[in-house]
């Protein structure tokens, strides 16, 4: 960038004295004019260099907004496998995220949420799904049969999150996310989709 390469001394200048010496080929108005062309370059530059820290400053501050959906997506513990019943029911948890730009770290940032069950017959499995309607993005709620139902348009999801009433206007099921078992806990690749089309397509 311009302001880095000025502050780091790489930009060539002339020198401003040697500029403005007057050849003995130049006219009387000459002098002047290249004055006031060498004031105009000063000024510039130093409106360059003062803006230029700012413009990085404000680049890096946006940066975590960036890196959230950039990159390849780790997997996040959501939960203790202890604390989701194996009862083939949907539970609903936070996910948290921790954060960093080039000077600070905001640990435990909210993230989102996602659906998580597990059933009695293969407790050590645990199954992912997205709360959020592929139709229009609005926020499903879980029935006490375990099935989906989303308020803004009434599409319908079974418990797996695949469409259960034909009539949703839903384009696809629920969105679902690996998940992994490590010491006990729950750990979740989570991700959000692009609503409004047939197939899932990870927002990047
Ligand atoms: S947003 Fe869910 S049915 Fe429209």
């Amino acid at each position: 960038m311009l302001s880095a390469q000025n502050q780091g001394g790489t930009m060539e200048t002339s020198n401003p004295s040697t500029e403005t010496s007057i050849s003995p080929e130049q006219g009387p108005g000459e002098a002047p004019r290249r004055e006031f062309l060498t004031k105009v370059m000063a000024v510039s530059l130093g409106t360059a260099v003062s803006v230029g820290p700012l413009v990085v400053g404000s680049y890096v501050a946006l940066d975590p907004l960036r890196k959230k959906s950039v990159g390849a997506t780790p997997f996040l513990p959501v939960t203790s496998l202890e604390a989701l019943p194996p009862d083939g029911l949907p539970h609903l948890f936070r996910v948290v995220s921790t954060l960093t730009d080039a000077w600070t770290r905001y640990p435990k940032i909210p993230i989102g949420a996602i659906y998580l069950r597990r059933t009695k017959e293969n407790p050590e499995k645990v199954e992912a799904i997205h709360p959020t309607c592929p139709h229009l993005g609005c926020f499903v709620n879980a029935r006490g049969d375990g099935t989906f139902h989303c308020p803004c348009h009434d599409s319908d999801f079974q418990t797996d999150g695949s469409i259960r009433n034909p009539q949703s206007p839903s384009p696809r099921g629920l969105d679902r996310l690996e998940t992994r078992i490590e010491d006990g806990k729950v750990l979740v690749q989570f991700m959000n989709f692009e609503p409004g089309v047939k197939e899932p397509k990870p927002i990047l």
